[in-house]
């Protein structure tokens, strides 16, 4: 079923014209046209066999790769000249990543790390280091623009945000096998230019929450059908303000 789409969920009250497509994002981005997206903040899936709803984590390495390929070369062909993209990785696919972004024209600017304080100490280390932290590759397609910067912005390269539990309550309560907190997706937007943000991979819907709470326009896929029907309400039952302090906003301008 999912092959037919992308299959519209419904508007969303705050932004009638945007809001999460259930569907492969690879068909559904090839219904966007060239240079209509400003940011694109995603985490692909990692292919580690994680257990996700609807969706086989397990595929060879050469499908894998293949599949990141074509992804990757839509979202390049839908994002504006002045476009930056942030995609979480896991720390095996990271050395490819790289390269095959590059290939397709993606200009790589750099390595933000996020950690997770609370995921030390918990089950016993299974390999020779527990992964405390995630990867997250920042690219660009053109020319590079100013970022954005507020009194008291984070502009480290390293994010400490305490990933979503199933026993905590609010945005962090773990809804989705491989949930970003929102915090750090707004730290992510609140610095980066431009108005419409993509999320290919959804998910939970926390990117494009941050991206609604922040003023942005969204949009986003996601291939399972319950996943995405439980984003578009999250996303539809949140409206602004803030759900947290978050460095105010400037606009170019304000800071040319
Ligand atoms: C790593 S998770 C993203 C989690 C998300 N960042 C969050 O905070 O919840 C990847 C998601 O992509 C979805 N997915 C996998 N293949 C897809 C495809 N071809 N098109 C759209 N979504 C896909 C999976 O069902 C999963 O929900």
């Amino acid at each position: 079923m999912a092959t037919l789409g992308p299959y519209y969920l419904g508007p969303d009250t705050a932004h009638p014209a945007h809001g999460i497509y259930y569907g492969d994002c690879v068909r559904g981005m090839a219904k966007i046209p060239d240079g209509a997206v400003d940011i694109v903040l995603t985490s692909p899936p990692y292919n580690v066999g994680l257990n996700y709803t609807g969706f086989d984590d397990n595929a060879s390495d050469g499908e894998f790769k293949a599949f990141n390929r074509r992804w990757l070369t839509e979202a390049y062909r839908v994002m504006r000249d002045t476009g930056r993209a942030y995609v979480v990785v896991g720390d095996k696919m990271l050395w490819w990543f790289k390269d095959l972004a590059e290939q397709i024209g993606w200009t790589y600017v750099q390595l933000l790390t996020w950690c997770k304080p609370n995921m030390a100490g918990g089950a016993a280390i299974s390999g020779d280091w527990d992964h405390l932290t995630e990867q997250i590759l920042l690219f660009r397609k053109g020319k590079r623009t100013p970022m954005l910067n507020g009194e008291g912005v984070n502009t480290h390269n390293w994010f400490v945000e305490t990933a979503p539990q199933s026993n905590f309550n609010g945005h962090q309560r773990k809804r989705h096998p491989a949930q970003w907190p929102l915090g750090l997706c707004l730290k992510l937007l609140a610095r980066t230019p431009g108005s419409v943000v993509l999320d290919p991979f959804a998910g939970s819907g926390q990117g494009l929450l941050a991206a609604k709470l922040l003023g942005r326009q969204y949009l986003g896929f996601e291939l399972s059908l319950s996943v995405a029907i439980e984003a578009r309400d999250y996303l539809r039952n949140t409206q602004p303000p803030l759900p947290m302090a978050i460095p105010e906003q400037l606009s170019l301008e304000a800071i040319a």
